[in-house]
């Protein structure tokens, strides 16, 4: 059966070239990168070169990253390394459970949080954020793009508020990173995650970025790695991978590969929506990241939609991927206004490179159908007929 994935925002595949990479480090080049003799030289070596690659896709400094798990670890030692008891931190409603949850910890560890609210289009309001500064304020975290709308926020104001206030600015990229291009010091922010598997690298691997001078609590405890930052022997396959996969992010978008992506995506759109009655994309009229849309289908469920397109071969997702399976409506849409109903109508498609315009049109092949045999079997769409 032909299968076809469209749930990059949730994981992608690691690239070949990525693969090849990283290969190595499993086995002839198995050092540990903290060891003095030839082999841990060799990986060292190795490890610094993927720092650099990583520092050249956000335009920082080589030692301003710091290696970690992946995006949540990054998103958590950026909060809870400056965030004590007695500060006071400005987040957003939209951010990923990563950032949500470190907040909802901080509060109930004596921190106070202002989460600052999106408009219909799922944007932050940077007058929304300069408004909540206090004289307790230590920190602000709103993502770059949103996981489940692709929606890119104003952190280049939102950057400058943190700046003229002298507050620490951390910016979750995990969603932008590879997608649009990044410059840490445009955004003028101190801390910026991304991770590895949103980009073609392996799970489990991701980095910091962190603005020389930033001192950090250590979330472990343990060796000197990472210049203190984050103790641990280090994950050298998977950092010599991501090294690879930032090389070949900024390679595409220094050469525009990415307005392709851009092309498809927004055939999907125009196409389900002249062909399907009753849907629209949420968050079309801010500005989002190439590979994301999410499209409402109202009066059908859209986990039921999902294990429909999934049955004929079509991979996507109704959201962030730790969320599916609950019941509540995405926090991400009904924040945006979005009535509980057609919050769990919408579906987010979200593209990778290894995708085609040959998949796209397969997968357009497929919607409409499954949506029209889903609305037959909804009584809610019967009687909406009937009005
Ligand atoms: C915006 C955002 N932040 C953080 C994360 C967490 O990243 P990781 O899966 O690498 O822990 C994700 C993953 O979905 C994400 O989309």
């Amino acid at each position: 059966m032909r299968r076809v994935y469209f749930d990059n925002n949730a994981t992608t595949p690691v690239l070949p070239e990525v693969f090849e990479a990283m290969r190595p480090y499993f086995t002839e080049h198995f050092g540990n990168a903290s060891s003095i003799h030839h082999h841990g030289q060799e990986t060292r070596a190795a490890v610094e070169r993927a720092r650099e690659s990583v520092a050249a896709l956000l335009g920082c400094r080589a030692s301003e990253i710091v290696f970690t798990s992946g995006g949540t670890e990054g998103d958590n030692l950026a909060i809870f390394g400056l965030a004590r008891a007695g500060d006071h931190v400005i987040s957003s409603t939209i951010e990923h459970h990563a950032v949500l949850n470190s907040c909802k910890r901080l509060e109930s560890t004596g921190c106070e949080v202002t989460r600052v609210p999106v408009d219909g289009r799922g944007l932050v309001d940077p007058d929304d954020v300069r408004r909540a500064l206090g004289p307790n304020t230590r920190l602000i975290s709103i993502m770059m793009a949103n996981n489940e709308t692709g929606v890119l926020q104003p952190v280049e104001e939102i950057g400058k508020i943190a700046a003229e206030a002298e507050v620490y600015f951390h910016t979750d990229a995990v969603q932008a990173a590879g997608k649009v291009p990044i410059d840490v010091n445009r955004i003028a922010c101190d801390l910026l995650s991304i991770s590895g598997h949103k980009m073609h690298a392996p799970q489990g691997v991701g980095a910091l970025y962190v603005r020389k001078g930033t001192i950090l609590q250590p979330m472990a405890y343990g060796g000197s790695h990472e210049r203190s930052r984050r103790a641990g022997t280090e994950n050298v396959p998977g950092i010599i991978a991501l090294g690879k996969a930032a090389e070949l992010a900024k390679a595409a978008l220094d050469c525009g590969d990415l307005a392709q992506m851009a092309v498809m995506r927004d055939r999907i759109e125009q196409q389900i929506l002249a062909e399907v009655e009753a849907t629209g994309v949420n968050g079309d009229d801010a500005p989002r990241v190439p590979n994301t849309t999410n499209i409402y289908f109202d009066y059908i469920e859209g986990e039921a939609l999902v294990i429909a397109l999934d049955l004929k071969g079509l991979a996507v997702s109704t959201g962030a991927a730790c969320s599916s399976g609950a019941i509540a409506p995405s926090h991400v849409l009904t924040a945006m206004g979005l009535p509980p109903e057609r919050a769990r109508a919408s579906l987010r498609f979200s593209l990778g490179k290894q995708n085609t315009a040959d998949e796209v049109k397969f997968a357009l092949s497929l919607i409409p159908s499954a949506v029209a045999h889903l609305r037959q079997l909804s009584p809610v769409y019967h009687t909406a007929q009937s009005r």
